[in-house]
């Protein structure tokens, strides 16, 4: 069996708990199958600091490298997440673009593959992930290598005539071509993918996802939802029971009912939306007021850049609006936290609730809305509202699907989840939890590692 190289620029090192769909999902890949996990080591170079750091633990071997800070701003901050974030997300207006942050970008991707190149063995399988190294494939061939290479997309692919918004997008989203295998969400994401180089970049494009560059080269894009470590996070949650913190967090309701929501603080979440739909559920059914609590855990993300500062400040406003009207001596509505948790105590905190709250306006996937499904118990489980524009919808149409820019659609889907009755939970639920059971990371891992090393 080949090495599995993975590289990314987040990498969780073990018993990290920042918070990022890729990390959480890759960290439980890689402890499956073993190999080195290549990325950035989420540090600024100190002059005289050796550039890459090693580890090992476990089956994993972790090489990190340090970017400088011009590295940092132009690389990680600028192209990446100014740029290709809120482009991916369907978000141009909310895009900033300088020549200097896109050539920082490919610096960077240069500087990965020289870098791991030099650590790279004869057979090894390297599996490169996100946006922002899009360009590390074409980087790696450019010097000689040769190995097979997939790229799995963890972020949402919008229509083409939105990806020709961006400044010389051809020479970016060509290099796609330069891997063997190119995963991505869902299909629609696929879809979006193959129309774009079908339409730009004159591929000739088969209904199996093969793409003939006119080149000549081929590849292939397929959609693989990623999925999570259900089984491990069902275990979580039920042992929790008897966890502190989550007994603290029962006796703080007093009895009653609680709405849950944990994202990176994200304008791609839809937080703002959330917030003014609690508020206005509160306001439609005055009943409900004292009688249900909503926990939004929201650790602050790239916080370096403006857009990111600016959804702070609103959120800070709304919610404090929000419990200054509607608040109690003994009861606060939303109660809003910027700090992270581990794995445990969110699968503790998801059980207790009796309703998962996911309305991001656009998400890859959202392993959030898998998670709370994967904690529920089975004989009273909670109720999934989920946004229709997360990845997660296509595979979880049990779910109580809104538009997450209605804010009455959420709202009325708040009471619907506060009045279902229990065989109508458990339905749904079990047939999400089949599906997050049977979907779950170590099928995602297996079917595009197979795919990558076996193609049809
Ligand atoms: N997460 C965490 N601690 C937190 C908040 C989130 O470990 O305090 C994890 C969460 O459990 C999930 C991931 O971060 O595994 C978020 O992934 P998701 O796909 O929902 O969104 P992303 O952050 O990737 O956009
Ligand atoms: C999303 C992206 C990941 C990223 C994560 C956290 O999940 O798809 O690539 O790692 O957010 O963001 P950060 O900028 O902290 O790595």
């Amino acid at each position: 069996m080949s090495r599995l190289v993975v590289v990314s620029n987040r990498v969780a090192l073990p018993r990290e708990t920042r918070a990022g769909g890729l990390a959480s999902a890759l960290e439980a890949a890689l402890q499956e199958r073993g190999g080195l996990w290549f990325g950035w080591s989420g540090n600024l170079a100190d002059a005289g600091e050796p550039a890459i750091h090693t580890q090992q633990a476990g089956q994993v071997e972790y090489a990190l490298l340090d970017l400088t800070r011009q590295e940092y701003d132009r690389y990680y901050l600028g192209f990446s997440n100014r740029t290709l974030w809120p482009l991916l997300h369907f978000r141009p207006t909310l895009l900033g673009y300088r020549r200097a942050d896109r050539d920082g970008y490919l610096r960077v991707n240069r500087l990965f593959a020289h870098h791991l190149s030099q650590r790279l063995q004869p057979d090894d399988l390297v599996w490169v992930h996100d946006y922002h190294l899009i360009p590390l494939a074409a980087e790696l061939r450019r010097i000689g290598v040769d190995a097979r290479m997939g790229f799995f997309l963890h972020i949402p692919v919008p229509p083409p005539a939105l990806l020709s918004m961006l400044p010389q997008h051809e020479a970016l989203l060509g290099t796609l071509a330069e891997y063997d295998l190119v995963g991505v969400q869902g299909t629609h994401d696929r879809n979006a993918l193959l129309d774009y180089f079908r339409d730009f970049l004159g591929a000739t494009t088969g209904a199996d996802g093969n793409v003939t560059m006119p080149s000549g080269r081929r590849f292939r894009i397929a959609a693989f939802p990623i999925g999570i470590d259900t089984g491990k996070v069902a275990r979580l949650a039920e042992r929790s029971i008897e966890h502190a913190t989550t007994l603290r967090l029962a006796q703080s309701l007093a009895g009653r009912r609680l709405a849950i929501g944990v994202d990176r603080l994200d304008y791609s979440k839809g937080l703002p939306q959330r917030f003014e739909a609690f508020a206005h559920f509160l306001s439609q059914h005055p009943g409900w007021r004292s009688r249900i609590s909503f926990l939004q855990i929201a650790p602050p993300s790239r916080g370096e850049v403006p857009e990111y500062r600016e959804l702070r400040t609103q959120l800070e406003r709304t919610a404090g609006a929000t419990n200054g009207r509607y608040a109690e001596p003994d009861w606060v509505p939303i109660r809003y936290l910027n700090r992270s948790f581990n794995q445990a105590t969110l699968a503790g905190y998801y059980r207790l609730a009796d309703i998962g709250l996911v309305t991001p306006l656009r998400d890859g996937m959202n392993l959030v809305a898998k998670e709370y499904i994967a904690s529920q118990a089975a004989a009273d489980p909670g109720v999934l509202i989920l946004s229709r524009f997360a990845g997660a919808a296509e595979e979880l149409p049990e779910a109580v699907l809104v538009n997450p820019l209605d804010v009455d659609d959420i709202a009325d889907a708040i009471e619907t989840a506060l009045t279902m009755p229990l065989a109508e939970r458990r339905e749904r639920w079990q047939a999400m939890f089949d599906t997050v059971s049977s979907n779950d990371i170590a099928h995602w891992r297996s079917s595009f590692v197979e795919a990558l090393e076996h193609p049809a």
